[in-house]
């Protein structure tokens, strides 16, 4: 591993040892697991891997449709937290691991269903997660990313996407949490598993909106970098440049909407009629 890519994993302990507690099972991080689920199709007695599981809220949830479910990630407290939930909620079958997701710990074609939820935004290297999901994939598996995602423009190509949303919107996400990598678009996610072998079979996208004071809280953005992300969504909602983040307000006030994409593909190319 280069010294990047360690000091960008050491900034991802950090934030997620903060941000362990905040995973709880109602609030955002239980958003839109039933639909997740509808995307995925889990069945009886699949082996299931969910990469970079943080409390292993996908995990848990396709563990009562599958076989088993093995649950990988980076951060030793967001793993307690979540096998502390799984015991709480009598789950007998989802194990879980310390481990990197660019060096997955099992051999090729190992599981049914190999799934990742809202981290690829989050890593150094996303190409290199994609492809370790695709190697550990079966060939008649399923791969599944859910990721938020900048909104696709009209022809749905990632080169397209606006340079200065990008700059601005990592600017704010990290401001938010110094361990964002890159938020991406759908179709860089669907280039991505294309360029590690496999076939895109669908995109769903769900927009969520968020309370902008409960993100920054989660995340324990200090004092002054949260004025500044008040000030640049202002500025947006007056008028100014565009953040990707989609300011509002409702009666709580400030809101910013976030769209998710899942992308479920196959681990190979399209099998010949
Ligand atoms: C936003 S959280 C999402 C957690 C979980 N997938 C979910 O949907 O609730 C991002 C997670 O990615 C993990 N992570 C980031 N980089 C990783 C890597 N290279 N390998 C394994 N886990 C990683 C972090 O520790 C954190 O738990």
């Amino acid at each position: 591993m280069n010294r990047d890519a360690h000091e960008h994993n050491a900034r991802v302990r950090e934030q997620f040892r903060i941000q362990a507690p905040t995973f709880t099972d109602t609030g955002f991080a239980a958003s839109n697991l039933d639909w997740i689920l509808e995307q995925l199709g889990p069945r009886p007695g699949e082996q299931a891997l969910d990469v970079a599981c943080g409390a292993g809220h996908l995990g848990r949830a396709l563990a009562p449709h599958v076989g088993h479910v093995n649950a990988l990630d980076l951060t030793p407290e967001m793993l307690v937290h979540g096998d502390r939930l799984a015991r709480d909620a009598g789950l007998g079958n989802v194990c879980f691991a310390v481990g990197d997701a660019t060096a997955l710990p099992w051999l090729d074609a190992q599981f049914d269903l190999v799934v990742c939820r809202l981290t690829l935004h989050q890593v150094a290297d996303p190409a290199a997660v994609v492809r370790e999901m695709v190697r550990v994939t079966r060939p008649d598996g399923r791969i599944g990313i859910t990721d938020i995602v900048l909104v696709p423009g009209s022809a749905d190509t990632d080169t397209e996407v606006d340079a200065g949303i990008v700059e601005r919107n990592t600017h704010l996400e990290r401001l938010r949490d110094p361990s964002h990598g890159r938020t991406l678009h759908p179709a860089g996610i669907r280039r991505m598993l294309a360029d590690a072998g496999a076939t895109v079979a669908s995109t769903s996208t769900r927009e969520t909106r968020l309370d902008l004071e409960d993100w920054m809280a989660r995340s324990d953005t200090p004092a002054t970098a949260r004025e500044e992300i008040r000030r640049q969504l202002d500025s947006e909602l007056a008028g100014g440049p565009a953040t990707g983040l989609r300011p509002g307000h409702d009666a709580d006030g400030r809101t910013l909407t976030h769209l998710w994409a899942t992308v479920v593909a196959t681990p190979g190319p399209v099998p010949a009629a």
